[in-house]
């Protein structure tokens, strides 16, 4: 997990020369323009710092909303953001927005009325990035949005924004190659088709939508034919997730061989109810998440989990960190520039220790 940590830190810095690169007005006048605030916020970041180093810490408010506490990954990742901005001195607040976008808009507005110095953004809704980049804007924060990405459209609003994640196709496909590299492709009754149910995340979640399909496309690619039996959501939830895989269990028996779960809380949640139901996975069924959550992975080395997904929190986070530190140093990032991916890793039985 460490070697892993250092190796994404390293790529993320190469990005953000990249970007940095990358930036710039498109006529001579926006660039002096362009300049001219990127001089005042290099000023003003330099100023910060001096300041904070006079009273002992590193610098600046960072003010960090989450769409909601209650959610096993973003916990993770709430976690590791913390660790890092405490550990480089910064003063930062969290905000729970308890999975509600009104909520999370007064959170907002109320760190920009306190004069925060950056923000951190989780947001509760994809479909409220317009509004909340246009705040934003509006007071001129430096921000970054994290776990729920906008469009590269949307973010070409503001200069002073970048999205730090993970493409969720690539997870997406992963969870399909570790059906794949089963001994029967996840065709465990021999009839020529791989049958599924899929437990989805909260479909107005990119990351949802792009799971739910390429986890499937990577079957099709490979030559696979597939049922689906089912699709419902479990909002990312563990009890959801039990409560749909006891329900179809019930429902389609032995006719199940694959349960995806867009995240592993939910399949935390399905496991309880495939061992409830007499079921044993990798014998008579598969069982895929994302996240690599510690529980997931003890189930992984376990044998109660066909594999997971790292969806790597830290090295999110110190993106997210450093990402942040550019914008504060006065770089402004240029349309198509704004989104800056992590990449997922397969976990399997023989590499999950490495992530424990
Ligand atoms: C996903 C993650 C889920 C959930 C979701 C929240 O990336 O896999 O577990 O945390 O983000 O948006």
């Amino acid at each position: 997990m460490k070697l892993r940590r250092k190796v994404t830190a390293l790529a993320m810095a190469s990005m953000m020369v990249f970007s940095m690169a990358a930036c710039g007005g498109d006529s001579a006048q926006e660039t002096t323009a362009a300049e001219t605030k990127a001089d005042a916020a290099t000023e003003a970041a330099k100023e910060t710092a001096a300041q904070a180093e006079a009273s002992g810490g590193a610098g600046g408010n960072i003010g960090v909303c989450i769409y909601k506490f209650d959610d096993a990954f973003m916990t993770t990742y709430r976690n590791a953001l913390q660790e890092i901005l405490e550990g480089k001195g910064y003063t930062v607040t969290f905000m729970d927005g308890k999975n509600d976008q009104a909520e999370q808009n007064n959170q907002i507005n109320n760190f920009i009325a306190q004069g925060v110095d950056a923000l951190i953004i989780n947001p509760v809704m994809t479909s409220a990035a317009d509004q909340i980049i246009a705040t934003v804007k509006d007071a001129d924060i430096p921000t970054v949005l994290i776990n729920r990405e906008p469009t590269a459209d949307q973010m070409s609003a503001y200069e002073k924004l970048v999205y730090v994640g993970c493409d969720a196709r690539q997870s997406g496909t992963m969870q399909g190659e570790l059906i794949l590299d089963t001994a029967n492709k996840g065709d465990i009754n021999g009839d020529g088709k791989v049958s599924y149910i899929m437990i989805q995340g909260d479909p107005e979640n990119v990351d949802a939508q792009y799971r739910t399909e390429f986890s499937v496309k990577a079957l099709t690619d490979a030559g696979m034919e597939v049922e689906e039996l089912d699709l419902q959501r479990g909002d990312w939830d563990r009890n959801k997730g039990q409560e749909i895989a006891q329900n179809d269990l019930a429902k389609f028996g032995n006719d199940i061989e694959v349960i995806f779960c867009n995240n592993d809380d939910m399949a935390i949640g399905a496991l309880q109810a495939i061992q409830a139901a007499g079921r044993k996975v990798n014998e008579d069924i598969y069982l895929v998440g994302v996240d690599a959550l510690d529980a997931a992975l003890n189930e992984v080395v376990n044998g109660n989990m066909t594999g997971t997904v790292l969806n790597d929190a830290n090295g999110q986070a110190q993106g997210a960190v450093e990402a942040m530190e550019a914008l504060l140093g006065g770089k402004t990032y240029a349309a198509g520039e704004q989104s800056i991916y992590v990449d997922y890793v397969k976990v399997t039985p023989e590499n999950a220790a490495d992530f424990q």
